[in-house]
């Protein structure tokens, strides 16, 4: 099917990382098979439902299989997919290496700044030769409300269902680097300068088209490694990633079954959603 039925409605939508490729937690409804004028989505869009009868649609930005590279995923299509259907708020998972000592493989990070050190090779826009002069507005590049608004479930959650053991970080910076390669020992330590906390691949463009479609978006990171700047020890490697992706899937699902529910409420009542429901009403300067 590529459509939902009239009485389905769907305000929130999951997007999984590295890693989280379903949400197998929640009850199935069924799969959509979009296409967007800007492609197919990553993955079909499964909508689940929580116990509560509320439907969740869900997104593998890798594919259900992992074979989409963080360059090539076709951000435009997944959003513009998710946008489409109805959704106002994106709550997104990645995982992430770790720039700072503190923040251990295993814990959790709800960041609130990005540094772009993508290569300027991803489609980060809808508006390029559109016949159209468009600048969104990015300094607070995530849902600073929703952000606010999950963060205390989060760490309920996982205090819950770690012992403890899986710290919840906030406010941090997430440096989104074009890869495939990792980064080299200089440049993880020029990033720790810069005030990076902690890296990944996939948040740039996401959370710019996201901010685009207007959605609230906010990223729920998993750390699966020290990237490459501690002196003495071995930089990352896939290995040590996956190491600790299946973990940190598990406990990702159970924030997600946690927090959904929540999230779905919120937006019913209208409140987090202040912040980016219109920012792009002044956005555009020229119509060409
Ligand atoms: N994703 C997971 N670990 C990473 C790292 N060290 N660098 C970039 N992306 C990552």
């Amino acid at each position: 099917v590529d459509h939902l039925e009239p009485n389905e409605k769907v305000l929130v939508g999951c997007i999984g990382g590295s890693g989280l490729y379903h949400l197998d937690n929640l009850t199935f409804v069924k799969k959509l098979d979009i296409t967007t004028p800007w492609g197919k989505p990553s993955s079909p869009i499964t909508i689940s439902s929580l116990p509560s009868g509320d439907l969740i649609a869900f997104i593998s930005r890798h594919g259900e299989n992992h074979t989409i590279t963080p360059t090539e995923v076709p951000v435009r299509a997944n959003i513009s997919a998710l946008k489409h259907l109805g959704i106002e708020a994106i709550i997104a998972f990645s995982a992430v290496g770790s720039l700072r000592e503190e923040i251990e493989p295993g814990h959790f990070i709800i960041p609130n700044q990005i540094i772009d050190r993508t290569k300027g090779i991803r489609q980060d826009t809808f508006f390029r030769n559109e016949g159209i002069v468009v600048h969104s507005m990015f300094g607070e590049p995530f849902s600073k409300k929703l952000s606010e608004f999950i963060s205390p479930k989060v760490e309920n959650i996982l205090k819950k269902v770690s012992d403890g053991k899986v710290k919840v970080h906030t406010e941090k910076t997430v440096v989104c680097m074009e890869g495939p390669a990792f980064s080299t020992r200089a440049e993880s330590l020029m990033y720790r300068q810069w005030g990076g906390d902690i890296i990944n691949m996939s948040v740039i463009p996401e959370a710019k088209i996201a901010r685009e479609a207007e959605l609230d978006y906010t990223l729920i990171c998993t750390s699966t490694d020290f990237d490459a700047w501690r002196i003495g020890e071995a930089p990352v490697t896939v290995e040590e990633v996956i190491k600790t992706l299946h973990t940190n899937a598990g406990n990702s699902r159970a924030v997600a079954e946690g927090i959904l529910q929540d999230v779905v409420d919120v937006v019913k009542e209208g409140k987090v959603l202040n912040e980016i429901k219109g920012s792009m009403k002044y956005a555009c300067i020229t119509r060409l």
